[in-house]
């Protein structure tokens, strides 16, 4: 994957402001010993020290060309394996900062011997802005981001004005963002996003055909949507499409 703009260049469009919390966790001694072994063949953790980043190089990554998806914030990656074993034709890059999430899904990439999955441990707006470049992801998946429920952290939520530009970009044209949350007013904020973008520069539309999406959009019930089940909260998905360039 090339990246063509300069990130300085970008940083200015998006927001710089983390969506995310430190958490800390300790692995267990079989997660340790995973992490050891699997994580360096898995698994790439970005710069600490704020340098610039090397593209992806998907090919050499996974050793086959492919379609890839990229799944933001992919938690302890329940969905990540349990998709992944459905689609073994895609590429699937799981991005998340959480370390024992990431040492889950290490866990359950070896258990399953699925070999479509690799692993960014790092801030997922770094990865869209110097990792990946223009039309070079056929999926983007961001199921139930950090709602920031309080006003003032709303400059928090992952899913702004610029991100979304962002990862229209990145899609290819027939590429899909998908989207679910189960937080009601985040849902509206998503929206509102959504429907406020400028069409003609993102090319990023509803994909009313599901039938037609070239990625898996059946997802797993996870622990964040078993939970809403159960409090009676309602999940609200987005599936979009960028189109061709007209
Ligand atoms: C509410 S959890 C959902 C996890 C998972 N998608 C699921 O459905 O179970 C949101 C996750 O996104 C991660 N996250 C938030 N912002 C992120 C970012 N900018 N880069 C990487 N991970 C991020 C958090 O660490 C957290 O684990």
């Amino acid at each position: 994957m090339q990246v063509s703009n300069a990130a300085s260049d970008q940083s200015r469009l998006y927001p710089r402001v983390t969506s995310f919390r430190f958490r800390r966790g300790a692995l267990s001694a079989g997660q340790q010993r995973n992490w050891e072994t699997k994580w360096p063949i898995l698994g790439r953790e970005l710069r600490t020290d704020g340098g610039s980043e090397a593209p992806l190089n998907t090919a050499e990554w996974f050793g086959r060309t492919a379609d890839t998806i990229l799944e933001i914030g992919s938690g302890t990656g329940i969905s990540t394996a349990a998709m992944a074993a459905v689609e073994p034709d895609v590429n699937v890059i799981a991005v998340e900062v959480y370390k024992p999430g990431l040492a889950q899904l290490v866990g359950l990439v070896d258990r399953q011997g699925l070999t479509n999955v690799r692993m960014i441990r790092g801030d997922a707006m770094i990865v869209l802005m110097e990792l990946t470049g223009p039309s070079s992801l056929t999926g983007i998946r961001v199921f139930f981001p950090d709602p920031w429920p309080k006003a003032r952290h709303h400059k928090r939520r992952l899913l702004q004005q610029g991100t979304i530009t962002l990862m229209a970009d990145r899609l290819k044209p027939g590429g899909v963002l998908h989207i679910a949350t189960d937080h009601a007013e985040y849902a509206e904020w998503i929206s509102e996003v959504l429907d406020n973008q400028d069409v003609t520069k993102t090319h990023v539309v509803p994909l009313e055909d599901k039938s037609a999406s070239p990625i898996l959009l059946e997802r797993p019930t996870t622990k964040f949507e078993g939970r809403a089940q159960r409090e009676g909260r309602d999940v609200t998905e987005y599936v979009f499409t960028r189109q061709e360039a007209q």
